[in-house]
This record gives structure tokens, sequence and C-alpha cells, in this order.
């Protein structure tokens, strides 16, 4: 059932579904005094498939509590064999809860994608609204598109708007693009244009898109499938003027620099947070590229990253970094001495648990070293490592050696703002996955790992010269996860396990 049990692998703070597989998160938003949290989801396995949304809410954003699905593939509209219900968003308006999601159904040979919606009063059970499809097509004018998809609706003013991504010519070979939709009361639905070409740049499809304001600007988010350079969530932030249907764009950046973040979506919070969640894997993940075998052997695969908060620099480029909540879960710290670190090894004791939060400060006026390497969940001569290069102000996340499981491996570098006083990083390692922040969320990456020891260890190395520091380390408390959701007996699960 869907009690989650906690074996070697399966992430202590981060969601998981109780069973089985999920991707991208859907429908994020507050309802009624609870987060609420849909997820791609197959309930039957551990791989991709018909698609269903899988439903968890939280006070904290941290601790989540099953609800029965919430969107099964039932209707002609949305249920083909390698479709279902797709990724979506949510809205509430007045009382009400409306999420919106891309149906895919086959005519003959064609797939065909139209975007739908359902709604809810209590947040708990949704009903698929008898229009359905909301919107049947992809604008007819706008020549060829073959994918159409990932609705996300939002309010701006008296009127509701709906970004979906979509490609013309073909998916890997093809443009992405980001058409505009516009609605008064959410059921009908006027196609306004075309909100971004790619034009040959970032992707041939643009998926998950998202739109939120933020200062005084306007933020547009999606994620990359068939990249031009690797599968990423990327943004661009700049003006948004929808009477015109244009987006302005200032500047540009990726949420993560990391190997495993995409899907992400937004919310904002009644505390005015605009917060971001995104699955903590790729599309190279899937089975038919790669045996990625170690988790199903726990019967899971995919999680979503811990909760972010998006703020703006001012530099005009986004910060990411997690939720305040993740304090009130970490527990006593783990102290360390200062420690002088050099270019030989210098092990330090990683929390048994295989969850920690790492924090590093240095003080540059005293640092003596070129770089400072992290070597995370370390075994035998693996590890995964961060690497902080203080003369180029560059850092990288590097995998390469991490595990012994056969996917696609990598390191990926970016640059930092600068060198100031001091420098931070916080390191998130939650059993399988390897996250860290650079000065407070100024760049940050995520990837999975997958070792085959319990038991990890944690080392620092400079590259040459000498950096003193002093590592903090705390802990998820015990009260995390495992957990036996409570479902109402009389919404449960439709589906056996
Ligand atoms: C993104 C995505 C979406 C789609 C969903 C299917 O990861 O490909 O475009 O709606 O996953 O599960």
């Amino acid at each position: 059932m869907n009690t989650r049990k906690m074996t070697p692998l399966r992430p202590v703070f981060h969601f998981t579904a109780p069973y089985g597989w999920i991707n991208d998160p859907n429908g994020f938003c507050y309802f009624k005094g609870m987060y609420h949290l849909f997820y791609q989801y197959n309930p039957h396995g551990c791989e991709w498939s018909k698609m269903y949304w899988g439903h968890a809410v939280s006070k904290d954003l941290t601790h989540w509590e099953d609800l029965p699905i919430a969107l099964y593939p039932d209707q002609e509209y949305d249920t083909d064999e390698v479709g279902g219900c797709f990724s979506g968003s949510a809205i509430v308006r007045g009382d009400r809860l409306y999420v919106f999601y891309t149906g895919t159904s086959r005519h003959g040979n064609m797939l065909v994608q139209s975007q739908c919606m359902a709604y809810s009063d209590d947040g708990i059970k949704f009903e698929k609204y008898s229009g359905n499809p909301v919107v049947r097509h992809p604008p007819a004018h706008e020549g060829e598109v073959s994918n159409f998809r990932d609705p996300k609706v939002i309010q701006a003013g008296d009127k509701y708007y709906m970004v979906v991504g979509s490609t013309t010519g073909g998916l890997k070979v093809g443009d992405g693009r980001i058409f505009l939709y516009v609605s008064d009361d959410l059921m009908q639905w006027q196609y306004k244009g075309i909100l971004l070409k790619c034009n040959g740049e970032w992707t041939s499809m643009c998926e998950c898109p998202d739109l939120f304001p933020l200062g005084n600007k306007w933020v547009l988010l999606f994620s990359l499938m068939h990249a031009v350079n690797a599968e990423k969530t990327v943004y661009a932030v700049g003006h948004m003027d929808f009477e015109n249907c244009r987006f302005t764009i200032e500047t540009t950046g990726e949420l993560d620099y990391g190997m495993d973040y995409y899907a992400a979506q937004t919310m904002l919070d009644p505390k005015g947070r605009r917060l971001v969640i995104a699955w903590q894997n790729s599309w190279e993940w899937l089975p038919w590229f790669n045996d990625f075998g170690r988790t199903e052997q726990e019967n899971w695969r995919g999680s979503l990253s811990y909760p972010r908060e998006i703020s703006l620099g001012d530099d005009g480029k986004l910060r990411v970094y997690p939720v305040e909540e993740l304090q009130t879960i970490l527990y006593p710290e783990h102290t360390y001495r200062d420690l002088k670190i050099t270019s030989e090894r210098t092990e330090i004791a990683s929390p048994a648990s295989g969850a920690y939060c790492l924090k590093i400060h240095i003080d540059l006026s005293e640092n003596r070293a070129d770089v400072l390497k992290i070597g995370t969940k370390a075994y035998g001569d693996k590890a995964t490592i961060i690497s902080i290069d203080f003369e180029k102000c560059s850092v990288s996340l590097d995998r390469r050696n991490g595990d012994e499981v056969f996917i696609p491996k990598g390191k990926t570098t970016c640059l930092f703002n600068g060198l100031k006083e001091t420098f931070e990083i916080m390191v998130l390692v939650d059993k399988c996955t390897v996250e860290f922040f650079v000065n407070k969320g100024e760049t940050g990456m995520t990837c999975t790992v997958f070792p085959a020891l319990e038991e990890q260890k944690l080392w620092l190395q400079t590259g040459k010269g000498v950096c003193c520091i002093r590592p903090h380390c705390r802990q998820p408390s015990r009260t995390m996860p495992p957990r036996s959701p409570s479902v109402p007996a009389r919404y449960s699960m439709r589906t056996t396990m």
C-alpha cells in the first residue's frame, strides 16, 4: 500500500511517491489552509506509462500527507496508453480549486494533445469538466504543431491566462514555442499568440512553461526537451505585455545548473513567497535509454526537489534557495573542529543517516587555496564531487565517478558572481540526491547518484594552498518519513497497488 518504507536509497526530506514512478510536479498551489502538490504518477509500476495525477498535502512544505489519486486517465480525451493525464497547473477561484492538464488520446496513428480542466471544492475529489477539452487543438494558423501541452494558468488583472508549450517541425528537429491564451471565466479560452519562439536556440520543444511576476518584472520559465545543451529548466526575466502578447527578454539563466532539475513549477504562497518545485531527474533516465535499476528494487522511482524560494537579485538574475522550513526539521549539529584543508584529503564523518545539510563559510581574506573540493557520498574510490574554483569564480558538480550505475554521467560547471568577503556553500545530501547552493542561492546544482553502499563518507581537499574552515552539519529529524498517510476511507485508491 502507500506507506513509504525507509529503504537505503529513498530520500528522507525530498518527496517521493508511496509506490511507483513519478515525474513532473503538477498543480502546485495553496488551497483552504494546505499546500497541495500533484505529480505525474504511474501507481502500477516503476516505469513511465499512462499518467495519473498523484496528490499530497502539507502544512509546512516538508511533511506531506498522501491523498487519493486526483486524476485518472478515464475519458476518451485522456486515455492514450502512452499518455494519459499529462502535466498542468492549479488555480484557486472563489472556493473552488481548478486544475488544468493535457489530455492525450490517439486518433488512428495521430497523437492528440488537448487542454482539459477539472475542479474540486474540498481539494480531494476532482470532477472533470463536462465541456472538456477547453482547448481542443493548437492554433490552426501557426503551422504544424505536433506537441501541445502542459498548461499553466495564472490570473493577471481581471483576466486569466494560459501558457502552453509546443513544438513546430517535429520533436527533435523542430523549434520550441510557447502559446498564450486568455479567458474571463476559466472555461472559454481565446488564442492570443506566440509568446516565445526558440529560433533554434534553446530547444525543439518547450515543456512545462510557467509565467509569473517577480518584483517589477515578469519571469517566463520552461524546460528544454531535446535541448541544444542539456535538458534543463531555463528562465527569462523581462517585461510582459499581455495585450500584445509580447515578452521582452532582459536576462536569461538556468534555474539550477545541475543535471537533474526538470519541469519546475512555481506558486505564490500566502506569505507572498514565489516557491518552486521540480522533478529531480531528467528524461535521459527513461528505461529505453538506460538501465537505471536500483530504486526499482525499492518499489519507487523519481523524487521532487525540496521546495525553493525564488527572488530577484540586483543583477536581474534569479536567486533560488531552499525554503526556510528546512531549518525546522534539522536537528543537532554534528560538531567539527576548525579544519585546515590542504591538498591532502581530510576525511570527516558524515551523518550515518545519509541525509544531511552541510554549511561551509569561508573567510576569503584568510583563504590561500585555489580550489576547494568537497567529496560527498564517498566510498572506495567513488565520490560525487563539488569543486569551488576561487580563481575562476566557478563551481562544478561531478558525478562521473559517483557510483557504478550505467547512466549518462556528467560534470557541469557554472560561474558565481565573483569574490566578496566571505563565501558560503550549503550542501544538501539526501540518500541518492546531492544539491548545493552558493551564497544563498546565487547559483546552485542538483543531481542524483545511486551508490551501492549505505555507509558513505565526506572528504575535503584543496587543489593547492590551505583553506581554513569550520563546517556545520545538521540532519533531518527522525520524525521525517517513513510515514503512514491517513487517506480518508471514502476516497481510498481505486487502483490496486
Ligand atoms: C515533462 C513532460 C511533460 C509531460 C509529462 C508527461 O517532463 O514530458 O511535457 O506533460 O512530462 O509525463
